[in-house]
């Protein structure tokens, strides 16, 4: 058998692990692998490079992926659809191994449906693809996420003012939440749960009030606060009709610091947490999951995700891996809170009794 194997949507240390994983379990078997190139992209314009332990030996180590991404959909039209189907009769390929997150599995799922034999492997650094406790990527990202927000403990301490720290996460705020509890955050903000930028200012105020001289919040970059997700005007879009988010944080720590009179900064991790050397647990994952999705394939067990349960790795439809994402729940996040609300530190509003030069307003404090 052909076995075809690609890296789609936005990248993540672990990758080549998977990579590597894959070539080793199919050359096993006899199989030969073909590295479809940028994702979906290169299906549908036929870049594809043969893959050999050669090519793979030693780069479990390395992030990134040796045969790129891209966010191309082949699910975006009939035309596009058929040239994918096409191509990989052409390209020989008995099955494509899909290493991806919701979209990619996505755009698997629905070609598998028009005849392709698809496997799927869950990456992103969300951690949200359903069905999975895990996914390639997220344990490298919280990692950085936390060594960085460590650091801003002394900056913003020094400086006695708020800082917030925006990290990815679109609809899921599993980044920010575990960076957040393991650096020690004052407050965290996920998607998940919609906030008040006025009420956050009141927070610092309040915390303020209690004896608190600084304050670190972390932000997910898809945050909807007041109503709003996303950078308020702009209206770009992906292939898969996903707006951009970075970059909306400095929209709140402004706000905040307009209410509350707290000098308040931000900062931007971004691309940061997509690169560099994946830690153990992420190769170690990537390398299990790469073998299962050999052993799927050779048992015949196309339209499958292979996907961790506990200590286990296990398959799953990829149907049910896409129907819906796994997002945090909200009583793990309110269960936690009492480590950013320890002395109950009110969102709003200002108790009675305030000093003067606590309340919110435009002074400098
Ligand atoms: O892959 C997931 C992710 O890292 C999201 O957290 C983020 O919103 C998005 O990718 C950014 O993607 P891009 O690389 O297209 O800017």
């Amino acid at each position: 058998m052909r076995l075809g194997v690609l890296t789609g949507g936005g990248d993540c240390p672990g990758l080549n692990a998977a990579i590597r994983a894959v070539v080793a379990g199919a050359s096993q078997k006899g199989y030969e692998v073909l590295g479809i190139r940028k994702g979906w992209e290169g299906l549908l314009t036929r870049d594809a490079v043969p893959l050999t332990w050669e090519d793979v030996e030693g780069i479990a180590s390395i992030g990134g992926t040796l045969i790129s991404t891209s966010r191309t959909n082949p699910a975006r039209s009939p035309e596009a659809t058929s040239t994918a189907l096409e191509n990989a009769e052409r390209l020989g390929l008995g099955a494509l191994v899909a290493i991806g997150g919701d979209d990619t599995l996505g755009a698997a799922s629905h070609l598998q449906d028009r005849g392709l034999r698809c496997i799927g492997i869950p990456k992103t650094i969300d951690n949200d693809v359903g069905a999975t406790d895990a996914t390639i990527g997220f344990d490298t990202a919280v990692n950085v996420a936390m060594a960085a927000i460590d650091r801003l403990h002394t900056t913003a301490r020094s400086h006695e003012r708020a800082v917030l720290v925006e990290v990815m996460g679109r609809d899921a705020g599993w980044v920010a939440l575990h960076a957040g509890v393991g650096a020690g955050a004052h407050m965290i903000l996920i998607p998940e749960v919609e906030v008040n930028t006025e009420s956050m200012a009141h927070y610092l105020v309040n915390r303020k009030r209690q004896g608190y001289t600084y304050a670190i919040i972390v932000v997910a970059e898809g945050v909807k606060r007041d109503g709003h997700q996303g950078l308020p005007d702009d209206k770009t879009v992906d292939e898969f009709g996903h707006p951009l988010l970075g970059g909306v944080t400095r929209i709140i720590a402004d706000e905040m610091e307009r209410i509350s009179g707290i000098q308040t900064r931000y900062t931007i991790l971004g691309y940061i947490q997509r690169g560099g050397t994946p830690t153990l647990f992420d190769r170690f994952l990537a390398s299990r999951y790469g073998l299962a999705a050999v052993e799927l394939a050779s048992q015949g067990m196309f339209g499958h995700m292979v996907a961790l349960r506990g200590r286990d790795i296990v398959s799953v439809p990829l149907a049910d891996a896409v129907s819906k994402p796994r997002l945090v729940p909200r009583e793990l996040y309110e269960g936690l809170s009492p480590l950013w609300l320890p002395d109950g530190t009110p969102l709003g509003p200002i108790p009675p009794g305030t000093p003067r030069e606590w309340l919110p307003g435009p002074h400098p404090i």
